[in-house]
């Protein structure tokens, strides 16, 4: 079969690569990809982002099974467009990635929901939120309601920085986010504990749970500096306990399933909590996205011994049954009829999605991002890379901001490159990504030294 992964990121190629490797696929495309999946034999780069042309290339092209990568395009109703056109795609509904798209959804949602998350407030009115931080003091957490790239959230430690996040998101600037065309911010209680990644994949009820993860977020060693999108990610995560792994299932994960459904939005795709574990045990979710994390799929991918495919066509199998069978779902706008031509009919059978068990490599995964000069504020692109470690089973390159141009990579992106490594031991699989990385060279490359470190010294709860 033919298949497409929507994307360019290093989530994007891990999740390429790991399809890439089903004796049940032909050919990979990936749009619009990077150096790294140019480069791979298996995968093929398409220059289409434009979601409606995007949906042209995959029913002329006979696309079995397509996989969203990031939150844009979801956000953009890409899921929408393919499935009131018969295609087998694999992430939400616009509607449903409001969990992501929009913060205001995603805490009123929880609140409705009875899901254990920080107590908050919502504003558009800016003296009413520069009163209320005044109110509550500082820390205070300052959120943008709306897609940010991760700029949107504010961890606001004295009240002066609260009140220069909320100018900055409600007022005049242009570079306030909005959503359906209005600026809104959610200020929210400041929680401690250890964070962790916790994701699942729908099919609309069911999930399966993925291994479980956390990254790094700031640019720094020791968790110092500003925000990133991520510099590194460990799985699993040593912090998600056998009852943390239990108590998340029990008051996150199915009642946002259920909630979903209740609320008509039913959920498919990957869903990925952003958990907050507090020393006394206590779960709160921070956020939701509805995607794969980035670069928490790397390791993950990693170690997923299960064929990816087989995961995916049965997440996709009961949305086929009811767009097949014409049952509209009115708030998401699918089809009344079968798709007269539908091209997601398949051969196969596939289980449904509670009759699928993941099986894991037994060993850990760690991934070290190599950054641009200047990430995150302004990174520099057209370096050229050099000294790129063979591919093994146990370490891989996945790409990111890179791109190809007769045999010369250069860098063209923020987060360049993710050096992935499986070990015996944590310790083990941090030395070889290290390793590895040793001989990769582009001017200005930036890295954490101490990726994981967590996790080896025993994940503080304090
Ligand atoms: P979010 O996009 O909502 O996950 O926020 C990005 C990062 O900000 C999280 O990974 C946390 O490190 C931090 N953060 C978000 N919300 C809170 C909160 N209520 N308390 C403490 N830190 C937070
Ligand atoms: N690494 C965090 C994220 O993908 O949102």
């Amino acid at each position: 079969m033919k298949i497409l992964v929507i994307g360019s990121g290093g989530r994007e190629h891990a999740i390429a690569w790991k399809l890439s490797l089903s004796n049940k696929v032909q050919t990979v495309y990936v749009a619009p990809g990077n150096g790294g999946t140019a480069r791979d034999k298996n995968i093929v780069n398409i220059p289409i982002t434009d979601v409606v042309k995007l949906r042209q290339w995959a029913q002329e092209e006979q696309i079995m099974l397509t996989v969203v990568g990031p939150e844009a395009p979801l956000a953009q109703g890409v899921v929408n467009e393919f499935r009131a056109h018969g295609l087998r795609i694999f992430g939400p509904s616009r509607e449903a990635a409001q969990l992501e798209s929009s913060k205001a959804f995603s805490k009123a949602f929880m609140t409705r929901h009875s899901i254990p998350t920080a107590s908050f407030e919502t504003f558009t009115d800016i003296g009413a939120a520069h009163d209320y931080v005044n109110k509550t003091g500082a820390p205070i957490v300052v959120k943008a309601d709306g897609l940010a790239a991760g700029k949107g959230v504010v961890v606001a430690m004295s009240l002066e920085e609260a009140h220069q996040a909320i100018d900055f998101m409600l007022g005049d600037a242009p570079s306030g986010v909005q959503h359906n065309g209005q600026a809104r911010v959610v200020i929210e209680e400041f929680l401690q504990g250890e964070e962790a990644s916790f994701i699942v994949v729908c099919d609309g009820l069911q999930n399966v749970a993925l291994a479980t993860c956390q990254d790094h977020k700031r640019l720094n060693d020791n968790d110092k500096g500003p925000n990133t999108g991520g510099m590194g990610a460990y799985s699993p995560a040593p912090v998600v306990t056998a009852q943390i792994h239990a108590k998340t299932m029990r008051e996150i994960i199915m009642p946002t399933l259920k909630g979903m459904a209740a609320d008509g939005v039913p959920y498919s795709g990957f869903l990925y909590a952003g958990l907050m574990i507090t020393k006394e045990g206590a779960i709160k979710c921070l956020e939701f996205n509805c995607r794969l994390g980035d670069p928490e799929t790397q390791p993950i991918m990693m170690r997923l011994k299960t064929d990816l495919v087989d995961v995916l066509m049965s997440a996709t199998q009961s949305q086929v049954d009811r767009d097949t069978q014409g049952v509209v779902v009115p708030s998401q706008g699918l089809p009344a009829r079968p798709s007269p031509r539908s091209v997601i009919s398949s051969p196969h059978v596939w289980p449904a999605l509670d009759r699928v068990d993941l099986d894991w490599d037994r060993r850990p995964a760690l991934g070290v991002v190599m950054a641009a000069k200047g990430y995150p504020q302004s990174p520099e692109k057209g370096a050229v890379i050099s000294g790129l470690p063979q591919d093994t089973q146990d370490v891989m390159v996945f790409h990111a901001g890179t791109s190809e141009h007769e045999g010369v990579l250069t860098t063209s992106g923020g987060r360049v490159l993710c050096v992935t490594a499986l070990g015996g031991t944590l310790k083990l699989a941090q030395q070889l990504a290290y390793k590895a990385l040793d001989s990769i060279v582009f001017e200005g490359a930036q890295y954490r030294k101490d990726i994981g470190f967590r996790a080896l010294q025993g994940a503080k709860l304090d």
